[in-house]
Parts: C-alpha cells; sequence; structure tokens
C-alpha cells in the first residue's frame, strides 16, 4: 500500500511543470483502438498507475506499444486486436470501460466486466450502454457480471444523456467515428477532456463537431490515419497545487496550464483572499493574508469541478468562518471530512453536504486516502497542519499524480513516500 509522510509546516514557494491530463490520456489511449496505424502520443503521464493499467490493457488486447520518454508513447493497433477485456484489467480500473466505445467501433463487438462501484460513489455505465444502444448495439449480460456488445453493424442516431456524464459522451463519440451516418449527443458533457478527445479524433480524420458545449456532433465512417497528438496539461493536478500553495501562504507558479480549464477555482480562491494572475510563466497563486470563508457546489463542467471538492475542503478548514460544500456530481465523496476530523478539523457532514468551521489549526494523525482525490486532500492538509501526518493508501494517490513526494518537495514540503 504505502504512505506518504508529510511533515507540516512549510510554505510552499517555486515553479511547478504541471503533467500531462491523465482524464484526457486514458480515453485517448482507448481510442487509439480506433485508429490501423501508428499514433504517437505526447504529455502523457505514463508514471500514473492508472495510464500504466490502461497500457497493459492494450497491450493484452494486441496493441503493440512502445513508450519513448517520460511522457510519449507510441502505439500502434494495427494488427489483429481482441474484443475481450481481461477480467483483471477491468476489475483494477474503472476507466476501462473507455475501450467499448472503441472496440465497438473497429471490431463491433465487445466483451467487458460491468465495473463495480467504488469509494466515492456506485458508480453505473447505465448512459453509456444507452447510448451506445441506440448506436445499434446489442448488449447481453453473460456469467460472472460480463456484458457482451454486438449484433448489427453501427448506425448513427441521435442521443440524449439524462446527466451529461464525461465517460459516457467519450464512449458514444468513439462508437460514433465508426457508425454509418450521423450522430448527435445531446446534454454532451463539455469538460476540457471531451474537447481534446474529439481533436484528437480530428487529429486522425474524424469529424466531431460541438465538443465543449451540450451538443456534438459527429459524421461516421471516415477513413482515420496515425498521426501525432500532445494532451492537455492536467487541470485537476494544476488546482491541486494551487490549493496547496493557497493553504500553506506559499507563492507558486504553475507552469503549462490552460487557465481557462481553472476558471471557477480561481474565481473560489480570488474570493477566499488568495491572490492568482496570469504571468509570463503561467498562473501565479500567492496566499499571504488570512483566508475568507466560502461556499462552493460542485458541477459538471463548467461548474466546479468535484475532483477539487476534497482539496477545497482542506483548505476551508483554515479559512476564517463558516464554509459550506454541497457535492452534486457523486454520491459519496466526503469521506476525507472524516479523516479531515482526525487532524481537528470543524468539520460536519450531511448526505453530500459539509458545513467547515475556520480557521481551525490541524495536528498530524494518521489518515487514510480512501481514493485519489481524497489523498491528495489530506496531503494538502498535512502540509497545514503542526507535527506529522502519515497518509496511508498511496497507491490511491500514484492512480492520479506523478512523483508526488518529489514534486512537493522541489517546492519547500518536507514530504516523502514511504513504501
Ligand atoms: C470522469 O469520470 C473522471 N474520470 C472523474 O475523475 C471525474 O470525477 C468525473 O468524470 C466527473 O468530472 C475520468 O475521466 C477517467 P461521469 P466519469 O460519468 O466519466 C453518474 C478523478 O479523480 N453516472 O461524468 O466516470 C456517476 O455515477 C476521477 O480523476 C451514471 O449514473 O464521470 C456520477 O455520479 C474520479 N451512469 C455522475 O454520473 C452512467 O452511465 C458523473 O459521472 C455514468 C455516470
Amino acid at each position: 500500500m504505502g504512505q506518504f509522510v508529510v511533515a507540516g509546516g512549510r510554505r510552499l514557494a517555486g515553479a511547478f511543470e504541471v503533467s500531462g491530463s491523465k482524464n484526457a490520456a486514458l480515453p485517448i489511449l482507448a481510442a487509439t483502438t480506433l485508429v490501423a496505424a501508428p499514433v504517437t502520443l505526447k504529455g502523457v503521464p505514463l508514471g500514473l498507475s492508472d495510464v500504466q493499467h490502461m497500457l497493459a490493457m492494450l497491450r493484452e488486447l494486441g496493441v503493440r506499444v512502445a513508450p519513448a520518454s517520460p511522457s510519449r508513447v507510441t502505439v500502434d493497433a494495427s494488427g489483429p486486436l481482441s474484443s475481450v477485456l481481461p477480467e483483471q484489467y477491468t476489475r483494477a480500473m474503472r476507466a476501462s470501460v473507455f475501450l467499448m466505445g472503441p472496440l465497438l467501433g473497429r471490431l463491433g463487438r465487445v466483451t467487458v466486466s460491468r465495473p463495480g462501484g467504488c469509494n466515492i460513489g456506485p458508480r453505473p455505465i447505465d448512459m453509456h450502454l444507452k447510448g451506445l444502444a441506440a448506436l445499434s448495439v446489442r448488449f447481453d449480460d453473460r456469467p460472472g457480471g460480463r456484458i457482451e456488445g454486438g449484433g448489427a453493424s453501427l448506425r448513427g442516431a441521435v442521443i440524449y444523456l439524462d446527466f451529461p456524464s464525461v465517460g459516457a459522451t467519450e464512449n458514444v463519440m468513439m462508437a460514433a467515428v465508426m457508425a454509418a451516418g450521423e450522430t448527435v449527443i445531446e446534454n454532451a458533457a463539455r469538460e476540457p477532456e471531451v474537447v481534446d478527445l474529439a481533436q484528437f479524433l480530428n487529429a486522425m480524420g474524424a469529424e466531431v463537431h460541438g465538443a465543449g458545449t451540450d451538443r456534438v456532433w459527429i459524421r461516421g465512417q471516415l477513413p482515420l490515419h496515425g498521426g501525432c497528438y500532445e494532451l492537455i496539461p492536467d487541470r485537476i493536478e494544476a488546482g491541486t497545487v494551487a490549493i496547496a500553495a493557497a493553504v500553506t501562504g506559499g507563492d507558486v507558479t504553475l507552469a503549462h496550464v490552460i487557465p481557462e480549464h481553472l476558471t471557477p477555482l480561481w474565481r473560489k480562491l480570488t474570493d477566499m483572499g488568495v491572490e492568482v494572475r496570469p504571468s509570463a510563466e503561467g498562473m501565479r497563486v500567492s496566499a499571504s493574508g488570512d483566508l475568507a470563508a466560502a461556499s462552493l457546489r460542485t458541477g459538471p463542467h463548467p461548474g466546479f469541478p468535484t475532483d477539487l471538492q476534497p482539496l477545497m475542503l482542506a483548505l476551508m478548514t483554515q479559512a476564517a468562518g463558516c464554509s459550506t460544500l454541497v457535492e452534486t456530481v457523486f454520491e459519496n465523496r466526503l469521506r476525507h471530512a472524516l479523516e479531515m476530523r482526525r487532524m481537528g478539523a470543524n468539520v460536519l457532514t450531511d448526505g453530500r453536504m459539509a458545513v467547515i468551521y475556520g480557521p481551525t489549526p490541524l495536528d498530524g494523525a494518521v489518515v487514510e486516502a480512501t481514493d485519489l482525490r481524497a489523498g491528495a486532500a489530506l496531503i494538502v492538509a498535512g502540509l497545514a497542519a503542526r507535527g506529522t501526518t502519515v497518509v496511508l493508501g498511496a497507491d490511491n494517490v500514484a492512480r492520479g499524480y506523478e512523483r508526488w513526494a518529489e514534486r512537493l518537495s522541489a517546492l519547500g514540503a518536507d514530504v516523502i513516500l514511504d513504501p
């Protein structure tokens, strides 16, 4: 499992180079199975365990994978591919469902295990299945929780998503690229990672319009070709470091960041008294005075990103007054609040809502990273705490943050990874 050991009280300062986006890399790597030619991707966070899992799954399916540098990989899906996703991978990583759309597009069939819930909610895939079924895929349940998709060849359709699900939008988009005729996704997710996937597909010869709006239009069956594509920077990693700088009264410049991807965070930090301004290198985040309480409600993009909610909760423990936080995207994403209470945080939770009174001095404690962002938030709380915090479950953090102890330490933090 491993653990992070954080000695609190250090101010973060300096420059931080943001990695390529995990949540863009996973669907784009899956989408390479649509292309029967070599594709080179740049800015891939190859050090993340989720990305390594996706690459292992691609290899298992028959894709040739050749990492060339810490952030560059060439994948070649020109050979014969299997349509069956091995169960050990689907169990280990939810993002394996991203392979459904492209494998249906490329091979006309797919077999996957139904992913279970995870620590942030039940996370069903009903909208993925409904969207793909609208493209004429027939799904049958098989023993052992397996689902088999196939049947008639794919045909474009108009699909309305009941919720702007990121994964369902991406899955349908990838399958629709190979469907006959046109597909329209209504109430589509508008996240920057959805836009990045559309731009990748277009760079390979597809025609996807409207990504970034709630109506995405795809012309299917255009011939795809190989090529080279660079992923967007990871807005959640950038936001995590911005919040870490704020909680320590620090001064950090984020390089390789697209500021518009984080508008809700910049606004909220500014409301709380943090100075945020563009600089020649990227975005500079500095906090010198007291932090003010705030209220926050997560929502699909361009709402406040749910992935930064746990980090904001850590920051709110250090803000003067009563902060409120409502999680609208996931059912069970406040478990970090209970862990922070072990550190002395004054937080009450009720269902999807948290009320935080601050500023409360935090004390180091042994806490558990119940999921990726909860782990990142507990490390941030540890940076603000007196004494030493031990964050158990370091493998959860390694899913989404590369060389985390090393990179925070380069900003002046005292964090080590104890494997
Ligand atoms: C993506 O997950 C991200 N993961 C998540 O990041 C992120 O939190 C989430 O989008 C929301 O922004 C990747 O991109 C790999 P959703 P995804 O489908 O696609 C419900 C992180 O920390 N839902 O938009 O799974 C679902 O249960 C991770 O990096 C259904 O009910 O998110 C949830 O409550 C965690 N049925 C809500 O919709 C479905 O068929 C939003 O999920 C699909 C989703």
